[in-house]
């Protein structure tokens, strides 16, 4: 079946250069990766064909409500036209917001996060922390907007993970462990309580 065209990610070549190198290093056969944040299905495709290659799967988080940068109400149509242009690849969707898709994936199990969802605090400082919960030790947790177009990207990124977090372009990675972990609990905390 033909994948119909994706609409033009706002994700620069050396962007998406990253994405795929950061893939290619992570998604080995039988693992699991996961993206927050699939709106049309840009980077889903790019995170799906590895996957397909692999032999891995690959979990799409979306409230798919159109809206490019919150959770809006769930809308159907939207849904299913994502859906269609990603028909072929090995990806469960959970259409739901972000923190209620954390239920339903175990602990340490991803080996790959993209996190791509909500851009102002606390959602994104709440899937830093909630996202990393579910990358085990030596995965790569990563995402999207790390530009002064979206400050809050930043300063989430800077606190819950400082110097740890590298960056290439607006990508930004950060290899899991128990500590880093750790703090992105505690800085979504005292974000929440601020
Ligand atoms: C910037 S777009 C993702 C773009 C996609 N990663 C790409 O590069 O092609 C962000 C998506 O996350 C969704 N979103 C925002 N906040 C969310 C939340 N709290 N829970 C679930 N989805 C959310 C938006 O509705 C939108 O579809």
């Amino acid at each position: 079946m033909a994948i119909l065209p994706v609409p033009p990610s706002c994700t620069t070549d050396a962007g998406v250069q990253k994405m795929r190198e950061l893939a290619e290093r992570y998604i080995q056969p039988s693992t699991l990766a996961a993206e927050v944040g699939t709106e049309h299905g840009g980077s889903a495709l790019l995170f799906g064909a590895v996957c397909r290659e692999r032999g891995a799967r690959f979990l799409s988080i979306d409230g798919f409500s159109g809206n490019p940068f919150t959770c809006g109400p769930f809308s159907e149509e939207f849904f299913n036209q994502t859906r269609d242009r990603l028909r072929g690849l090995p990806i469960s969707f959970l259409p739901m917001p972000s923190d209620v898709a954390l239920e339903f994936i175990a602990d340490r199990s991803l080996v790959l996060c993209y996190v791509d969802g909500g851009h102002k605090h606390p959602v994104v400082d709440e899937d830093l922390a909630g996202y990393a919960a579910k990358v085990m030790n030596g995965g790569v947790l990563c995402g999207h907007d790390y530009s002064r177009n979206h400050v809050p990207v930043m300063q989430a990124v800077d606190l819950a993970f400082g110097e740890k977090a590298q960056k290439a372009n607006e990508v930004w990675y950060v290899e899991m462990t128990d500590e880093l972990r750790a703090s992105a609990a505690r800085k979504a905390f005292l974000c929440q309580s601020a």
